[in-house]
């Protein structure tokens, strides 16, 4: 499986709402080609997240996995979501960093409800319905966020705290008091 080019800010496709697959082209081969070079690209990538819109696809469809590499979270299995519907679960919003491969070298401090509730399909078609918390919860959003043409620089309270990945490494990679130093990275989608 090929990786496919990913998109940079100013491709119109990022900024533009994507259509829902319907259901019966999910099994087809042109959506399931389109999940595994998803994937690949995104593992190429080093990227947590990927959505159908970073590689000029105008469909409601996102890939997200940890893969538990050092200095990185606690792994997240590999994940499809086609059609996705969120709703945030209750709780403050939490704020820490994201990145995107699309906005390459950047990084932010982005407020994201702290878990969110999924609803959609996998790349069977069969139904999803889950909750998830923390850093998959970010991931999740960020994602989801790539189908309304919505980057996560629009999700910034300010742009303050916009830092590229180098000085971010030097000087606030380790800045998460909950988590030991060196475990703190950004979410990059
Ligand atoms: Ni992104």
């Amino acid at each position: 499986m090929p990786a496919r080019t990913i998109t940079r800010l100013g491709h119109p496709v990022l900024r533009t709402a994507a259509a829902p697959l319907p259901v019966s082209d999910i099994g087809q081969p042109p959506v399931q080609d389109l999940v595994d070079d998803m994937v690949e690209t995104m593992r190429a990538a080093h990227g947590v997240g990927l959505a159908a819109p970073q590689v000029a696809e105008g469909v409601q469809l996102f890939v997200y996995e940890v893969r538990g590499e050092e200095g990185t979270p606690d792994p997240i299995p590999l994940r499809v979501v086609i059609n996705p519907m969120l709703v945030p679960e209750p709780g403050e919003l939490v704020y820490d960093w994201e990145g995107c491969l699309s906005i390459p070298e950047l990084r932010g401090l982005v407020p994201r409800h702290p878990g969110v509730r999924v609803r959609g399909l996998d790349r069977h078609g069969q139904a999803l319905d889950y909750v998830a918390w923390g850093f998959e919860a970010r991931i999740i959003q960020h994602e989801f966020d790539h189908l309304n043409g919505v980057v996560y620089l629009d999700r910034m309270r300010g742009m303050d705290s916009l830092t590229y990945e180098s000085e971010f490494e030097r000087f606030f990679a380790d800045d998460d008091e909950d988590e030991p130093a060196g475990e703190s990275p950004a979410a990059v989608g």
